[in-house]
């Protein structure tokens, strides 16, 4: 397997706490790699470490054969690696357009034919140009959560972090949202990382996940494993069971 991401005994510290201890994975390019695990497992710390939002101090990691340590992070990694958020309200700026939310990343990278490629993003996540001079404080958490996926859509990206991207959402939103998640990984080969709590949206979503608990992967599986129940830790069950989510179990 090529890896396109390859995170190798990544440790996070907070304080004395240790938030992630040692994590490793490889994700190859184009693949869809779910992580789940109890609230407080360190799910957020990797995606953030990974992105660079939060340092690690030991282990290491690379994106595209490029080696990245701590926090260090050069520009070409933040167009390269997008990551999307929880909650939609949070990440965008309520004061701004979408025009202006979708033109700042374009002009700190330096693109060109910037109103094409605003169209192209607004009608990529199923916004319309009507949504373009909007402010985003009159959009709904659904329509948010659209503009946040273009803005990371628009750089050209090639891997996205996905953490709990639908969890603040209903249910028929969240599966739209999914859907056009999904068709634009296919479209542009991206390789998504992918955290929920929901097993049945890793399931859907996912090849592979890797299960997580006190900053430590417990155990990687492919996600077929799931609805087959092959799976070595016990943890592994218990989370099957708690989530709600799935219910072919
Ligand atoms: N900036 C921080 N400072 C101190 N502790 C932190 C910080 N960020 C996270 N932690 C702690 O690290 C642990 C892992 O947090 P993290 O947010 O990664 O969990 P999670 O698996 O994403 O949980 P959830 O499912 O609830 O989102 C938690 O105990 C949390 O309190
Ligand atoms: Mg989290």
């Amino acid at each position: 397997m090529t890896a396109v991401l390859s995170v190798r005994d990544m440790v996070v510290r907070f304080d004395e706490f240790l938030a992630l201890d040692h994590v490793s994975l490889d994700v190859a390019a184009g693949e869809s790699f779910g992580i789940v695990g109890e609230s407080g497992s360190g799910k957020s710390t990797l995606l953030r470490a990974v992105a660079g939002l939060n340092a690690f101090e030991a282990g290491s990691l690379s994106i595209n054969g490029q080696s990245y340590s701590g926090r260090s992070r050069s520009k070409e990694f933040y167009r390269t690696v997008q990551m999307v958020f929880q909650d939609p309200y949070g990440s965008l700026h309520p004061r701004q357009t979408v025009d202006r939310l979708l033109l700042e990343p374009l002009a700190i990278h330096g693109f060109d034919n910037v109103d094409r490629r605003i169209m192209r993003a607004l009608d990529e996540v199923g916004l319309g140009s009507g949504f373009r001079f909007r402010y985003s404080h009159q959009l709904s958490g659904g329509q948010r959560q659209r503009v946040a996926i273009a803005r990371a859509l628009i750089l050209e990206p090639k891997v996205l972090l996905l953490d709990e991207p639908t969890s603040a959402l209903d249910a028929s939103i969240q599966a739209e949202i999914l859907n056009l998640l999904e068709q634009a990984r296919r479209d542009r080969n991206l390789t998504f990382v992918m955290v929920s709590h929901d097993l049945g949206v890793i399931h859907h979503m996912c090849g592979r996940l890797a299960v997580m608990k006190s900053g430590k992967v417990v155990e990687t599986v492919a996600a077929d494993a799931l609805e087959k129940r092959d799976f070595s830790a016990d943890y592994t069950r218990q989370l099957l069971v708690a989530s709600e989510g799935f219910r072919r179990v």
